[in-house]
C-alpha cells in the first residue's frame, strides 16, 4: 500500500514539473515573440494564462502588436505607479516644491504625490503644483495634517501631529501598496525609479527600508547619547524611508511592553507614553525603536541614498557616494538656507532655479559645478565631485540621448 502511494506521489510529481517546463517555455516563447515585434514591456508583461494555454502560445507573435491583442484577451498591465509622500509645515512650500521638482526631472514611471500640509499652505501648493499640470507625468493630493480617524482624539494629546504625521501613513493611505517617504529637505539626484526598484528586493520579512544614521561611531548620535534601544550600531534616519505598507498593516511587531505582538495601529502609543521622557528626535526615534526590536524587518540601504553633512562635514566617511556619486542629497539642518555647507546649497539653488525645459536642465551640470568649485574651502566642497557625479549621468541618460518616447 505505502508502496503504492510513493508511486502515485512520484507521478504526480513528474507531472507538475513537466506541467511547470511547458509552461516556462511558452512563457520564454510569448518574450520572444513581444521583442521581436517590438512591444511595449507593459505588453511583454501580459497575463498569457488569462488567454488560456495553448491559443496564447501560438498568438505570441502578434500579441504584442496592439490591435491584435483583443483576440487572445490579454491583459496590459496599468504602469506602476510611484508613490511619493511629504509632510510640509511652517516655511516649507518652496523647499518641497523643489524637491517634488527633482523628483520629476528625472523619474521615468508615474509619480502619484501624497503631500500632507498644514491648512494654510494648501492654496500655494495646489497653485504651484496646477502650473505644473502639462507635464502629465505626476498627480498629486493634498491631505491636511491629521491622525488616522479611530482614536483621533486620544492621538491628538500625545502626539504633536506635524512631527508624527508619517508614522500613520500607513493606517491613512490604506489603498497604498508601497510609498516612498521623504523629508522637505531631500533632492533626487536620479531617478525615483531606482529608490523604487529596491522595493523588489526586499526578502520575505522586510517591511521598509532606511539608510543608518551615521557611517562613523565617533561621531554618531544614537551610540552616544540615546537613552532608549535603537537599530544596529548607529541608528537608522528616517528622512528617506522605504515602506511596503501592505506589510507594515499585515505585521504584528514584537515589543517590550507586553509579550503579545501588535499590529502598527496599536504599537504607536504605548510605545510613545513608555519613551515619551526618553526620546530626542521624534518619530526616528521611535521607529529606531521598533526597529531593534524587529530587525529582520529592515532593509537598510547605503548612504547614498541619505547623503547628509554628517558624511562630510569632518572628512568625507560614506564611502559608497565617493565611489558612485551622491544619489539622494538630504540637506538637513537647514543647510539649503544658511552658509554653514555651501555644497549643499549650492546643489538646492541650481535645482530650485531650474525649470522643466530641457535646455535649462542640459545646463544644470556646467553652472552647478561653478558654483561647487566655489565651496573648496570646505571639507563637503573639497569633494564636490560626488555632488555631481550622479547627477552629470542622470541628465545624460533622460535629456542628452537621441529622444526616445518620452
Ligand atoms: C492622473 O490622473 C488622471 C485621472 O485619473 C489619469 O488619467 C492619469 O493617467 C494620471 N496621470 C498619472 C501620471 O498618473
Ligand atoms: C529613560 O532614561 C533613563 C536615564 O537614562 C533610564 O534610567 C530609563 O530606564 C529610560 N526609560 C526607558 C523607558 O527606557
Ligand atoms: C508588498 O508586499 C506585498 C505582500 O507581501 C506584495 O504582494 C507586494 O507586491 C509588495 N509590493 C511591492 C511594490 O513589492
Ligand atoms: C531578510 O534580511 C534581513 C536583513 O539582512 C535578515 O535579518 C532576515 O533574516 C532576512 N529574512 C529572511 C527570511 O531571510
Ligand atoms: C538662483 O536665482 C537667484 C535669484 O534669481 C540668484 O540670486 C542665484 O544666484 C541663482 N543661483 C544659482 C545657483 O543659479
Amino acid at each position: 500500500m505505502r508502496r503504492y502511494l510513493r508511486i502515485v506521489l512520484l507521478c504526480a510529481a513528474c507531472g507538475f514539473c513537466s506541467l511547470l517546463y511547458a509552461f516556462s517555455q511558452l512563457a520564454v516563447s510569448l518574450e520572444e515573440g513581444a521583442g521581436g515585434g517590438g512591444g511595449k514591456p507593459q505588453a511583454a508583461a501580459a497575463s498569457w494564462l488569462a488567454g488560456g494555454g495553448r491559443g496564447a502560445a501560438r498568438g505570441a507573435g502578434s500579441a504584442a502588436r496592439p490591435g491584435r491583442s483583443h483576440r487572445y484577451s490579454l491583459k496590459i498591465q496599468p504602469v506602476e505607479k510611484m508613490h511619493l509622500a511629504v509632510v510640509a509645515c511652517g516655511e516649507r512650500l518652496e523647499e518641497t516644491m523643489t524637491m517634488l521638482k527633482s523628483a520629476i526631472i528625472f523619474s521615468i514611471k508615474p509619480l502619484q504625490f501624497h503631500i500632507f500640509a498644514e491648512d494654510q499652505l494648501h492654496d500655494s501648493f495646489k497653485d504651484r503644483l496646477e502650473s505644473w499640470s502639462f507635464l502629465r507625468t505626476f498627480n498629486y493630493t493634498l491631505y491636511p495634517i491629521t491622525f488616522p480617524s479611530e482614536n483621533a482624539a486620544e492621538w491628538k494629546k500625545l502626539f504633536k501631529p506635524c512631527a508624527s504625521q508619517r508614522l500613520f501613513l500607513p493606517l491613512i493611505l490604506k489603498e497604498v501598496d508601497s510609498l516612498l517617504y521623504v523629508d522637505t529637505d531631500i533632492l533626487f539626484l536620479r531617478p525615483v525609479d531606482d529608490i523604487w526598484s529596491l522595493l523588489k528586493k526586499f526578502n520575505s520579512t522586510q517591511i521598509a527600508a532606511m539608510a543608518p544614521e551615521h557611517e562613523e561611531p565617533r561621531i554618531g548620535w544614537y551610540n552616544r547619547f540615546a537613552r532608549h534601544p535603537y537599530y544596529g550600531k548607529t541608528g537608522v534616519n528616517s528622512g528617506v524611508m522605504l515602506m511596503n505598507m501592505t506589510r507594515i498593516r499585515r505585521k504584528y511587531f514584537k515589543n517590550d511592553m507586553t509579550t503579545v505582538q501588535l499590529r502598527w495601529g496599536d504599537i504607536l502609543m504605548p510605545l510613545l507614553k513608555k519613551y515619551k521622557l526618553n526620546i530626542t528626535w521624534g518619530d526616528q526615534d521611535l521607529l529606531n525603536i521598533i526597529f531593534f526590536h524587529n530587525p529582520e524587518s529592515l532593509f537598510v540601504f547605503p548612504c547614498q541614498w541619505n547623503y547628509r553633512p554628517d558624511h562630510c562635514i569632518y572628512g568625507s566617511n560614506c564611502q559608497e557616494a565617493e565611489e558612485e556619486g551622491i544619489f539622494i542629497l538630504h540637506g538637513n539642518r537647514g543647510v539649503y538656507h544658511d552658509d554653514k555647507q555651501p555644497a549643499f546649497r549650492a546643489v538646492y539653488e541650481a535645482l530650485r532655479n531650474c525649470s522643466f525645459e530641457d535646455e535649462d536642465i542640459r545646463s544644470l551640470f556646467k553652472s552647478l559645478e561653478l558654483e561647487l568649485q566655489k565651496t573648496v574651502h570646505t571639507y563637503c566642497g573639497k569633494i564636490y565631485k560626488i555632488f555631481i557625479k550622479q547627477l552629470a549621468k542622470s541628465i545624460e541618460d533622460r535629456y542628452n540621448r537621441p529622444p526616445k518616447e518620452r
